[in-house]
């Protein structure tokens, strides 16, 4: 009797712990999942405001956990990823135009986008770094963001340009396929990046 009594009470232990172990990892695993679900979630809303939203969620889904809900961290990443990539297409293009055999009208239009890409790295470093500071709610904040936004709409003309300058017939067509393609991911990135942006600056200035 006290040994059955014991056997069952040893069962019952088992099984408890096998319980609390089990319970614990639920208990470990619900929040990072939920908050992950809500990051995830915050990317898809903030991208239906975009251009593209299919493509702004594909590209950003990667960053919920980093962005974590927060605006300004969405408009950061946004602004880092259009940099680096259109940092990373001008040395494309510049290897490009020192290919041999193009014509004079190809390596001048590409020297152009050079010129235009160029300008539009230097407009997106200058927006993180202004971003960087910025306080939502400091009296300069509304400037800041302002400047941000003329300086991040400037790069996506500059991308513009840049296209309309390979539109010309003399310029071979696969050529201008390529460079276009390369171009146009810029600019959709560019453009998720000043919508983000704008997003931003209307959720810090109506706190
Ligand atoms: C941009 O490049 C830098 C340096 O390589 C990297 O640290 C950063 O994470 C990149 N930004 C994004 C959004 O991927």
């Amino acid at each position: 009797m006290a040994a059955a009594g014991f056997f069952f009470s040893v069962t019952a232990l088992v099984i408890l712990i096998q319980l609390a172990t089990n319970l614990n990892s639920c208990l470990a695993a619900t929040p990072v999942h939920r908050s992950g679900r809500r990051s995830t979630q915050f990317i898809r809303t903030s991208c239906r405001t975009t251009l593209h939203p299919n493509l702004c969620f594909t590209t950003f889904a990667r960053y919920a956990t980093r962005v974590r809900g927060s605006s300004r961290s969405l408009a950061t990443t946004a602004l880092s990823l259009a940099f680096n990539t259109t940092h990373f297409t001008t040395k494309s293009i510049i290897s490009l135009s020192k290919r041999h055999g193009l014509k004079r009208r190809e390596a001048a239009a590409l020297r152009d986008c050079v010129e235009q890409l160029g300008d539009s790295v230097n407009e997106l470093k200058y927006s993180i770094t202004k971003l960087s500071p910025a306080t939502a709610g400091s009296r300069d904040f509304r400037r800041q963001m302002s400047d941000i936004q003329t300086w991040v709409s400037a790069a996506l003309t500059n991308e513009d340009t840049c296209m309309d300058g390979l539109s010309g017939k003399s310029i071979n067509r696969n050529l201008k396929t390529g460079v276009r393609r390369r171009v146009v991911k810029v600019a959709h990135l560019t453009s998720f990046a000043l919508a983000f942006v704008n997003r931003y600056a209307a959720a810090a200035t109506h706190k």
